[in-house]
Formats: C-alpha cells, structure tokens, sequence
C-alpha cells in the first residue's frame, strides 16, 4: 500500500517539477522599496515542491550530511555580497518550503538571539498533526508545537533544571543498575550478544515512565514504549495520513500514547484525593507534585495538560536520547583509550559504601565523560537543527529575508567545520576542556530561548549510564564497520549488536 503511494506521489511530483521548472515560476522580492535593492542569498531551489530534499536525504543516508552544506558554500562561495568573503548563507528548498541555511556560527547567534524579534520558530506543518494526533477537538484548545513548547518548559522548568533534578540522581542509578541486571547481563544471548540501539531506546522510554509516572510496572513499559516507537516512525515517514500508511499508524500512536498518559494521571490523582492532608508534600514524586500544584492560577493542571507535559518528556526525549547513548556505546568500544579514560571513574565507585549510590556531588567529577559525551554529540548530533521563520522583511549578510521566508540552522553546518574544530574528523574530547569550542559552534541542543529544555536532563541521564556501564562491563563490536547514519533521524545501520564482558567475570577467569 504504502508503496503503491509512493510511486503515485512520485509521479505527481515529477509532472509538476516539470511543469514548474519550464515555466520557472518563482515568487520572490519584498514590498519594501529600501530593501528592494537587495538579493535574496545565492542557492538554488532545486525541483519544485521536492527542492533539494532528496539530495539533502541523500547525504544524511550516507553519513555525510555537513556535505550538503560544505558543497553549497563552496559552489556559492564568490557569488557572496562581499566577494571576498565565505558563502554564509544560502537558499535552498527542503520539506517543500523555499529556505534559507545559516551556515557558521554567527549564523546560529543570530538566530537563537532574534526569537521575536526577527523570527520566531518554525515547524513542517505535518509534525503538528503528528504530535497532536487531532487531540485538541476545540479551538481554544488546540495548541500548535511552538506554544506548546512554550507552555512544556513553563511547567516542567522545576524539573527538568539541576536544582530540580539533583533528588532524581539515586533513583537514576538504581533504576540502571536494574536495567543493565536485567538487559545486559540476563539479555545475553549465548555469544554474549545484546542488541545496545534498541535496549538504549528501552532505556530512554523505561526512564522516562520511571522518573515522571513513577511507575515500573513491565506492562506499563511495553505499552508505552510500543506507543512511542509508533509514533517516532512517523517523523521519518512519508507524511501521507491514509489508511494503512506509517504515517497514519504513527498518529493513532500518538493519540492513544496520549490517552494511555492521561489515564495514569486520572488514577494518579483519584489516588491522591484519598490521601491524608497532612502527608508529606516534599516527598512527592514529579506527577503527583504536577497534580498538586496550584501554583499558577489557583486551579491547578487538568489530567490532559498534565499528560501533554509527560507526553513530550517521553516523546522529545526518545530518538535524540537513545541515540546518543548508543553512540556513546559504539565510540566507547572502538576508542579503548577513552574507554580506559573513562573508567578512572571507578574511583567514585570505589569510594562508596555497599550500596551507595551515585549523588549530585559525583555527577559534578564526571567532566572527562561529559566532554565524552559531547564530543560524540558533535560527531553524530541526533538533531540536525530546526527551522525558524522571518517575521518582517530583513537584510542578513547583505541579503534579503523576505517575511515570511523558513530559516534554518543545522549542526551540520559546525560541527565539522575545520574553522571551529581543527582535524574535525578526530575524535578529541579535550576539544570540551577549558574555553570549549568557539561560541555557538557546538550546538547539539540549539541555543537562545529556544534551546532544548531536556538537556540538562539528558545531561544526567547520560552520565549515570555511563558510570555504571564502564564500571560493570567491557564490550566490543559485532560487526566493526557498523556506522551511524541520517536516515533522516540518527541510526545505528545494524542496531549496533556487542559483545559484551562484565568485569568481575573477566577478572576471574
Ligand atoms: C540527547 C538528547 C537531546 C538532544 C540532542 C536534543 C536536541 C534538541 C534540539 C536541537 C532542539 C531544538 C532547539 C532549537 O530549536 O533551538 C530541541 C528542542 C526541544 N527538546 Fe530536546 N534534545 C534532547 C533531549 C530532550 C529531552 C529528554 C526532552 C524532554 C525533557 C527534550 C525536549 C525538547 C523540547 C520540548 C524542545 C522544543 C523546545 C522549543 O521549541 O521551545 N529534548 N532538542
């Protein structure tokens, strides 16, 4: 079926690509006669309607995507307003919008310091209707991924920032320590083979339910994880909402994921009315102090805007997260000095009483695997960047920004750039040491007002799984070539399988 589609839509595509492209319909230029003398940025738009989507996809696939733009700021380079200088900026068409990519640094500066200003946040419409799943039937209701968002790090800030995670740090690692009982040691199959991309996705999901449902109820994880791999094969399918297509699957995910959370919530708080008054209100887990907090109006969340929040902690978190620990993972076994520099931490380890467990203080000695961590975020970022719209007529690097027209920045376009991170391709984790990379070249999570609210939480996340992994076990690649690649989303080719050794076993044999 959802073959059969593809070759129909392709066909349409490409009779209107044609069409398109003898008559060369374009539509550009601006009302305002001062910034009329000024060109849009050199690029090309590539076919209608597709644009040059599926060269930018293409790339992505095979594990290059910073080529797509290095090639565009090379072949654009001397049509540059300033002659001298490097392409900065150039026009492209992806996701069936005409576009212009920001492409250093100072582009990224830009954009994360004008949010209402100059722009504002821009997604592809088909993500609305994915996230939202047609979950808001009213008007008033209904909320857009932008204001949502908005609304998301509002209520969740408390949360989600250290002051508010420091508590979660033992319930972090004893909840690891389960999951690699239970998947990593009992998981193994008779090779010593586990599968770490799907187990590090079990993780993130399984986390995620543990820390803001409060819950490890196995039939819970399953349905909820089930729900969300659904849902998140839809940001890389074809967005045709037809019975029987991906798309449509993932947006049945999406909304039962949503009612599934939302039921949690309802016993949550049923439960709770049925507490004394006087118990201890400080002792609360994160969706029982959503469900008591009246804080904002007096009245309180409904059990829909609560599971909306913990519905985007799950969701937002799920792909981006999971693939860097995987990465994480693959750079670990392919890298043994920085494995073995990383297992200094043993130190903490061994500096604890039986049974004690990670605290805030221990996160804080854990710089050398964060610059770890970073370094693998800089070689595979999970997000490739986000789109922004121009909200009035404006001149960047001596080009016209029509209103109207979708910007974007890419962590592509830095994170291998010689210019910020000389011999690029080394994997240097001392890059992350003192001064760090230069201002905005590192933008794994984005940055300004609209950078990402999870990271700090993933921060955490990251280093607790880390700490205890390298502790426990040593692991080597199945299949040595396997890579990571863009297809659109980060993915291991072969779902990173490894072969995996627990310490104490090693040592006595
Ligand atoms: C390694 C893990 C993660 C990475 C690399 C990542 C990366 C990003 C990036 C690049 C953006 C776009 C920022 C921008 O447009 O400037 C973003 C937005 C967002 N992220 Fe994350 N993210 C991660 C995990 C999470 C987690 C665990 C959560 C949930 C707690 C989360 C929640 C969000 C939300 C709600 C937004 C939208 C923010 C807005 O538009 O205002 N992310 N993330």
């Amino acid at each position: 079926m959802e073959e059969l589609l593809m070759i129909l839509i392709s066909s349409v595509l490409v009779c209107v690509s044609l069409y398109y492209y003898i008559f060369k319909i374009r539509v550009n230029g601006t009302k305002n006669k001062r910034l009329d003398q000024h060109k849009l940025p050199p690029g090309s738009t590539g076919w209608p309607i597709i644009g040059e989507t599926l060269e930018y996809l293409r790339t992505g696939k095979k594990g290059v995507p910073e080529k797509f733009i290095a090639d565009r700021r090379n072949k654009y380079k001397n049509s540059s307003y300033y002659s001298s200088a490097n392409c900065k900026v150039f026009k492209t068409s992806l996701l069936f919008e005409d576009m212009a990519v920001l492409c250093t640094a100072a582009g990224n500066k830009f954009l994360f310091s004008n949010e209402k200003k100059l722009i504002k946040s821009w997604w592809p419409p088909h993500l609305d209707k994915l996230i939202f799943a047609d979950s808001a039937p009213d008007e008033k209701a209904k909320a857009f991924i932008t204001e949502e968002s908005t609304r998301f790090r509002n209520t969740m800030a408390p949360y989600l920032k250290p002051a508010g995670l420091q508590k979660y740090v033992g319930t972090m690692d004893t909840f690891t320590k389960k999951h690699l009982d239970m998947y990593w040691e009992d998981g193994k199959d008779d090779d010593q083979v586990i599968k770490a991309h799907p187990l590090a996705k079990r993780y993130a999901v399984t986390m995620a339910c543990r820390l803001m449902l409060d819950t490890e109820d196995q039939q819970v994880f399953n349905k909820l994880e089930n729900l969300t791999k659904d849902l998140s094969s839809g940001f890389t399918s074809l967005p045709i909402d037809l019975p029987g297509t991906q798309f449509n699957r993932a947006i049945r995910g999406s909304r039962q994921l949503r009612e599934e959370i939302k039921n949690i919530v309802t016993q949550r708080r049923i439960h709770l009315s049925t507490r004394k008054v006087d118990e201890d209100v400080d002792g609360l887990d994160i969706l029982s102090s959503l469900i008591m907090d009246t804080s904002s109006d007096g009245q309180g969340l409904s059990d829909s805007e609560i599971a909306s929040k913990l519905y985007g902690v799950i969701v937002s978190g799920y792909d981006t997260f999971s693939s860097t620990l995987a990465a994480i993972v693959m750079c670990l076994a392919e890298l043994p000095h920085v494995y073995d520099a990383v297992l200094q931490q043993r130190q903490i380890a061994e500096s604890k009483a039986a049974g004690e467990l990670l605290n805030w203080a221990d996160i804080q000695k854990m710089k050398y695997s964060w610059s770890v961590a970073c370094e693998v975020m800089r070689l595979l970022p999970p997000n490739s960047g986000t789109f922004r719209e121009a909200t009035s007529d404006f001149v960047y690097e001596g080009y016209l920004i029509p209103k109207g027209m979708k910007l974007k920045w890419s962590v592509h376009s830095t994170h291998k750039n010689p210019e910020y991170f000389p011999d690029p391709e080394k994997f240097d984790p001392s890059r992350f040491e003192g001064q760090g990379p230069p201002p905005y070249s590192f933008v794994p999570f984005g940055g300004g007002p609209r950078m990402c609210p999870g990271k700090e939480y993933s921060r955490l996340k990251m280093l607790v799984f880390m700490h205890n992994v390298v502790t426990r076990y040593r692991w080597e690649k199945v299949f040595p070539d396997e890579k990571f690649v863009w297809n659109p989303a980060l993915v291991s080719t072969k779902g990173l399988p490894i072969r995996v050794f627990p310490h104490n076993k090693s040592q006595s044999n």
